[in-house]
């Protein structure tokens, strides 16, 4: 250790340590501007010089390490006149406009020129004029008004691993762009708005909409995957303006996505629904919330107690999965269903993740279906020492950061990822070089897609092999995890389906879940028209809520409290930010629970208590970021399931995951829809080639048992012979209802 002076105040700090973090150590702060605690150190402001004693040169706060009895002084004569210098020479070009820059009021620089005590600006010039740059769908770039601190080239390259801004020209001329003025080949993920520390990078979907000091800020837990990324909601009244990160809270760290960050604006849409109906004959009717439950109540007991079922969206949080297994007890069934199952839960934590040394990342596009995570696998696989081992049909964005990165259509890629699993064994076959890194690790990882039976099999048997390699299943959903714990998982989603298509389920309660765009549950619009019950609760007029004769609109995650288990199996807590004056899910479980003799709290808090007592895993459980105690990754034992493309066809078609949407919510999102509105078959270069195919093509896309029409785009990553679509749309999920891997024609 270390010892330092800061003003008189000692401390003692290991080696290494800044100027600027031993200061904070001693509870001193120090201007700054370039820096960012997440980011290496540049130095490029000069704003957090600092004197050393004995030392006639000022030195950078930021980039200095400390040295052994070194003396510092943070205030002085001096100090105050350089750092007041500095601040006026960046304002020299910045227009003086803050009333109509959007940063006002969370500038840094405003914040600095106020605590330097720049008062009026010595310097003459003419501040630049340049056109705003709308081409990103999301970030407005004012190059006017950088201050060229680099965070924004930084985060992008060090953190998000795209490098799609750079610096530009020299001298004087620097800037801030993309090379040749490119279209940016961005992840949206918008890090760079987040730590641009003045109003030269914002947030579209927020510009120009309200002041920072208007909103109130609820910390919360997003919504929107499996990630559980602790965020902001920003708000005034009622309605949300920001979804915002927390700079380094959270499992994220403060870093979020483009769901999290753009797509929050489906809270306030007008196409939400605010008044209940039930549909009599066809005929809907306006209803109270009441008469709703009421009328569905009666509904129920007109049937037998077991050919009512409960549909449970893994949307509703832990409180009313937990409901929901409450009602359907107090009704007197067993059938609760989800798209979920219980048989794989989680093991490895984000920690696991950034501190492995070996990763394999296993048939899942993990940067597109939870950004989080895979911004951890990005962090893990760049230091120095560490491997990544990917497989998946086609390139994807950790191919920057493979060790090696095998594609091939899904017969094939099934084929290589069953010799590596042998290899995992001690098969002395191509991989083995690949195990063995695996095997030598000290903390070996395996990321896999716990809704494939065949990868799961795989991840097993590797697990079997080495049981020291963590297994992180990524779960796709908010709450996957959760309301299986909540028992909302062990039946089968194909017995639902089976019994709604016989007629042996003739009643269903669909809390949150828009089945008919479900893979597996597609072609189930014609039977659930038949029952004599459909009752849905959802935020919008879903494809499902328009075939229920009863719908109740319900609250989104912003105006609710209660928990979600994330993807590492931690729970945490979701607190309510505004009111759309609908009720929860909870708050109509616990009103159709009294018509059945039942009386159920719709309080979080008393839920959990309950929770507590009657869920054996949450007995302990800490509900702010503890983890669940699961006692194995695998339920039962696995079995080997085939990987077969079903039917003919040139083209293997497989089901891809999108950044921009992951299932119901953001879709009404009309900023994500702008970018991602209906679903896109991605084709390969030389199979466009060979078609003639362009960018924004329509085709016919022809398999056994399905067609559609789509647009095309072509994807330098995709592998010939391979096309993909999103399978979370109404019309894909039906194609892949056909199975997960399907062959296919382009006709065009
Ligand atoms: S949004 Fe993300 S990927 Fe795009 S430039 Fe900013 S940091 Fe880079
Ligand atoms: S755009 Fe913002 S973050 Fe990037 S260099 Fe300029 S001021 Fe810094
Ligand atoms: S969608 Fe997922 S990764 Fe994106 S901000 Fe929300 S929880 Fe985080
Ligand atoms: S904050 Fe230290 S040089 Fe910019």
């Amino acid at each position: 250790m270390l010892t330092v002076k800061i003003n008189g105040k000692e401390v003692e700090v290991p080696a290494g340590t800044t100027i600027l973090d031993a200061a904070k150590e001693a509870g001193v702060h120090i201007p700054v501007l370039c820096h960012d605690s997440r980011l290496n150190p540049f130095g490029a402001c000069r704003v957090c010089l600092v004197e050393q004693v004995g030392m006639p040169k000022l030195q950078a706060a930021c980039t200095t390490p400390v040295t052994d009895k070194m003396e510092i002084i943070t205030e002085s004569e001096k100090l105050s006149r350089v750092r007041k210098t500095a601040v006026e020479l960046l304002l020299i070009n910045h227009p003086l406009d803050c009333p109509v820059c959007d940063k006002g009021g969370e500038c840094t620089l405003q914040d600095l020129t106020y605590e330097v005590g720049v008062t009026k600006v010595r310097f003459d010039a003419v501040p630049n004029d340049t056109p705003v740059d709308h081409t990103n769908p999301f970030i407005e770039r004012d190059i006017d008004r950088c201050v060229l601190c680099g965070r924004c080239v930084r985060i992008c390259d060090e953190v998000v691993n795209i490098q799609a801004i750079s610096f530009l020209n020299r001298g004087t001329d620097t800037m801030i762009g993309t090379s040749f003025e490119q279209p940016w080949n961005c992840e949206y993920c918008g890090q760079c708005i987040s730590v641009c520390p003045v109003g030269s990078l914002n947030n579209r979907v927020y510009l120009f909409k309200n002041r920072p000091w208007n909103l109130e800020s609820e910390k919360t837990i997003c919504g929107l995957c499996s990630c559980g990324c602790t965020v902001s909601i920003d708000y005034e009244g009622n309605e949300v303006f920001r979804m915002n990160d927390m700079p380094e809270e959270g499992v994220n760290h403060g870093y979020m996505c483009a769901k999290g960050r753009f797509g929050f604006d489906f809270m306030n849409s007008v196409k939400r629904e605010t008044e209940a109906q039930v549909k009599v004959k066809g005929e809907a009717k306006k209803v109270s919330v009441t008469e709703a439950v009421e009328y569905a109540a009666d509904k129920i007991k007109g049937v037998s107690k077991e050919s009512v079922a409960l549909v449970v969206s893994p949307r509703l949080t832990n409180e009313e999965a937990f409901l929901a297994a409450k009602l359907a007890s107090a009704i007197g069934t067993s059938n609760v269903f989800s798209t979920e199952t219980d048989e794989i839960m989680p093991e490895g934590t984000y920690e696991d993740v950034e501190n492995s040394d070996a990763l394999t990342v296993l048939n899942i596009n993990v940067t597109e279906s939870n950004p989080i995570l895979g911004l951890a696998v990005r962090v893990a696989a760049r230091k120095e020492g560490s491997s990544l081992l990917v497989f998946y049909p086609s390139m994807t964005a950790l191919r920057r950061v493979s060790t090696k990165f095998v594609t091939g259509n899904p017969e094939k890629l099934a084929e290589e990822m069953e010799k590596f699993c042998a290899a995992m064994g001690g098969a002395d076959n191509e991989y083995a070089a690949d195990a063995k890194l695996m095997l030598d690790a000290e903390k070996p990882v395996l990321v896999f897609d716990p809704h494939s039976k065949a990868d799961a099999y795989i991840a097993q048997e590797i697990k079997k092999a080495c049981s020291k390699v963590k297994l992180v299943p990524a779960k796709h959903k908010n709450n996957s995890v959760g309301i299986v714990d909540m028992g909302c998982g062990a039946k089968s989603p194909a017995e639902f389906a089976a019994g709604v298509e016989s007629g042996k389920i003739k009643a269903v309660v669909c809390l949150g879940e828009n089945i008919v765009t479900r893979t597996g549950w597609s072609k189930l619009s014609g039977a659930l028209q038949k029952l004599d019950l459909l009752m849905v609760t959802d935020p919008f007029m879903s494809d499902t809520a328009k075939l229920a004769n009863v719908y109740i609109p319900v609250a989104t995650f912003a105006e609710k409290n209660g928990s979600f288990t994330n993807l590492e199996g931690r729970v945490q807590l979701v607190s309510k930010a505004v009111d759309k004056g609908v009720p929860s899910d909870a708050e109509v479980l616990a009103a159709l629970g009294k018509e059945f003799g039942a009386e159920l709290p719709a309080d979080a808090y008393s839920v959990r208590k309950l929770i507590e007592k009657e869920v054996k895993l949450y007995s302990g459980v800490e509900w702010d970021g503890g983890t669940v105690p699961y006692p194995s990754v695998f339920k039962k034992d696995m079995e080997k399931a085939a990987v077969t493309a079903k039917g003919s066809g040139r083209f293997y078609l497989y089901p891809a995951s999108l950044r921009l949407h992951s299932g119901s919510y953001t879709r009404w999102s009309p900023d994500l829809a702008k970018v991602y509105g209906s679903p896109v078959l991605e084709v390969s270069v030389d199979d466009a080639k060979e078609m003639d195919l362009k960018d924004g093509d329509t085709v016919k896309l022809k398999g056994d048992s399905f067609t559609g029409e789509f647009v095309v785009e072509i994807d330098k990553q995709m592998t010939k012979g391979c096309i993909s679509l999103p399978e979370d749309f109404a019309d894909t999920a039906d194609i892949f209802s056909n199975g997960r891997y399907l062959k296919a024609e382009i006709i065009k």
